[in-house]
């Protein structure tokens, strides 16, 4: 059994304006062990796609349609208390500015205690026994656990949340730009602790980022977002190496590549559409190159160009 299957997500928000249709028929999926990406630019989707799998939306949001299978069982099917105890217990989240959520005048480790005591019921001498093997685990010194968060670097509060986070043994922990705030090394520093604790626990990783350099080392599969669609998605070979759409193409070009060397960056012309009204056909056509009037007109469909390969496309691949 799939660990989560996202099947036809469609998740609006209700503004003043209208439907802000941030997530529009998504899916995708993730097994034990593996980490999936999900790249775009700022306003795609990708925290409202996270937001919708961890069932964390704010009221104005509203999953309209389709499913979100845990372990084969429906989200959405559960009553509220259910759901609130699944959110801690099975699918985590740490955001970018996770970080700055810690309490600034209570003591990190006790921070970490309390989650332990609270949701597995651990007394506190259990609770700071197991926060110990946390900080061990996301490779902080143990004796840390009796300091404030100003003593922290940044990249030690955000192993610290990360640490919160697997502190209830998620099945998933979703990272959203996790490391955006941090210097590059440290980003480094981030991404390899959440590649080691992928082949140590055997839990599902969805790592979220506008930088698509930061995927190809820890991702296993790439999804592509773009004004609340997958545009493409397909194993991260595939994506860095055979990719279909041209936003994939662009969004590869824009950025430096995984080995750090900086192309001269085209970075996309333009911004993504707004979702209250995104455009007809392709939604990516204003911004294409290669856009005719078939893309202006005829939505594409996400449709098989590969193994396990998919884009979204009139004119996959000819454009490179
Ligand atoms: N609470 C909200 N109310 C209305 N619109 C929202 C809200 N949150 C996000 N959106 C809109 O949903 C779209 C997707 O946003 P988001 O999921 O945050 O994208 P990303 O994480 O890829 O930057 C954007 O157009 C954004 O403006
Ligand atoms: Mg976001």
């Amino acid at each position: 059994m799939e660990l989560l299957e996202v099947r036809n997500l469609k998740t609006y928000f209700k503004t003043q304006k209208g439907m802000v249709k941030a997530v529009d028929d998504v899916s995708c999926s993730l097994s034990y062990g593996k980490v999936l990406g999900l790249v775009g630019e700022s306003g795609c989707g990708k925290t409202t796609t996270a937001l919708s799998i961890a069932n964390l939306l704010p009221p104005e949001g509203r999953i309209v349609g389709g499913e979100v299978l845990l372990e084969g069982e429906d989200l959405m099917g559960l009553s509220a208390g259910k759901l609130r105890k699944k959110r801690w217990k099975e699918v985590s989240i740490v955001f970018q500015g996770a970080m700055n959520a810690l309490n600034p005048v209570m003591k990190v480790g006790l921070q970490i205690a309390e989650v332990l005591m609270l949701h597995d019921k651990l007394t506190y001498e259990q609770a700071m026994i197991r926060t110990k093997e946390l900080f061990k685990l996301v490779e902080i010194d143990e004796e840390r656990v009796n300091q404030y968060p100003h003593e922290f670097s940044g990249g030690m509060k955000q192993r610290a949340m990360i640490a919160m986070a697997l502190a209830c043994n998620p099945k998933i922990i979703i990272g959203d730009e996790p490391t955006t705030a941090l210097d590059v090394m440290v980003q480094a520093q981030i991404l390899n602790l959440l590649e080691k604790l992928k082949n140590e626990i055997n839990m599902g990783l969805i790592l979220i980022t506008h930088d698509l350099s930061v995927l190809g080392e820890i991702c296993d599969d790439v999804a592509v977002m773009y004004a609340g669609k997958i545009v493409e998605k397909g194993k991260v070979e595939d994506i860095f190496e055979n990719h279909q759409h041209p936003y994939t193409y662009k969004l590869m070009n824009a950025f430096p590549n995984i080995y750090g060397e900086r192309k001269l960056s085209d970075s996309i012309p333009g911004n993504p559409p707004n979702l209250l009204e995104p455009p007809s056909g392709c939604r990516f056509h204003p911004r294409c190159e290669f856009a005719d009037e078939r893309c202006k007109t005829k939505e594409p469909m996400l449709a098989e160009v590969g193994h396990r390969h998919f884009a979204a496309c009139h004119y996959g691949g000819v454009f490179k």
